[in-house]
């Protein structure tokens, strides 16, 4: 069975995505088979990974009018499923009472087929980020450290919560990632400890180690590149390479 795995923070520009494209790239890196899905409209997933050119829609494939194998796209960086424009209309093109469970069954023939499936999701808690959550057996919140965060990651603890309890016991929390972190700025410190002691108190741990503020993670977006395939000597990616090291831990693989 394959590891599900979805990023998640109703915020926008908290790293969600470019912790997708690292954790992908760390994943195949060493390894693993791996399948990306874009999720976001603003299909910034899918540019960094160059991916586009699938011949089947994902909210076909939701919409049960096509199988998910014609969705996934063989990029040179591996097996990847890219965004669609209609995915924000989702609410209008997928009704019915299923409709927060039709990823977990379209996923359902790839399941074996890949060890770990990365899922980026827009920045809302809607209908989307509700079907990646119940298709996923894990969740990860990228969070920028600053005060608003604190309140929004409280909001996203409950609703993994609420859906462990009514529609997928198998979602496990994995844990907090604090990105974009600048360690000299003492109120980003205040605020990650902040962050530290509502995890604690809600049994969600952080990872260990925050990952810092560098352009370097603009500069290889902008270029098509997740932080490995940019960079990988950088002290960045020695902060992605320790997360994705201790998700793995983790998950005992
Ligand atoms: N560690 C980092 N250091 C500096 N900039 C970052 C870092 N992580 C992300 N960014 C930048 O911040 C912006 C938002 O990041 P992104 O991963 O797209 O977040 P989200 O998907 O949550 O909106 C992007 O321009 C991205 O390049
Ligand atoms: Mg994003």
């Amino acid at each position: 069975m394959s590891e599900i795995i979805t990023l998640a923070n109703q915020k926008g520009g908290c790293g969600k995505t470019s912790t997708a494209a690292a954790l992908y790239s760390g994943l195949t890196l060493r390894g693993f088979k791996v399948l990306g899905l874009d999720l976001d409209p603003q299909a910034n997933f899918s540019f960094i990974m160059q991916a586009g050119s699938n011949s089947a829609d994902i909210v076909d494939v939701l919409a049960g009018n096509a199988d998910i194998s014609e969705a996934v796209e063989h990029t040179a960086r591996g097996d990847f499923i890219a965004a669609s424009k209609k995915l924000s209309a989702v609410d209008v093109l997928i009704t019915g009472t299923e409709r927060a469970s039709l990823l977990k069954r379209a996923l359902k023939p790839v399941a074996g087929v890949y060890d770990f499936v990365i899922i980026d999701t827009p920045p809302d808690l809607g209908t989307i980020t509700i079907n990646a959550l119940v298709a996923s057996t894990g969740v990860i919140i990228p969070t920028f450290a600053e005060i608003f965060s604190v309140q929004g990651v409280l909001n996203l603890f409950d609703m993994v919560k609420n859906i462990q309890t009514a529609l997928n016991s198998d979602l496990i929390n994995r844990g907090i990632l604090i990105t974009r972190h600048r360690s000299r700025v003492r109120v980003q410190r205040e605020t990650a400890a902040a962050i530290k002691q509502v995890a604690d108190r809600a049994g969600v741990k952080v990872f260990s180690l925050p990952i810092r503020d560098s352009v370097i993670i603009t500069e290889g977006a902008s270029l098509q590149r997740d932080v490995f395939s940019y960079q990988p000597k950088s002290k960045v990616a020695l902060d992605y390479a320790a997360f994705v090291d201790e998700l793995l831990k983790d998950l005992s693989l």
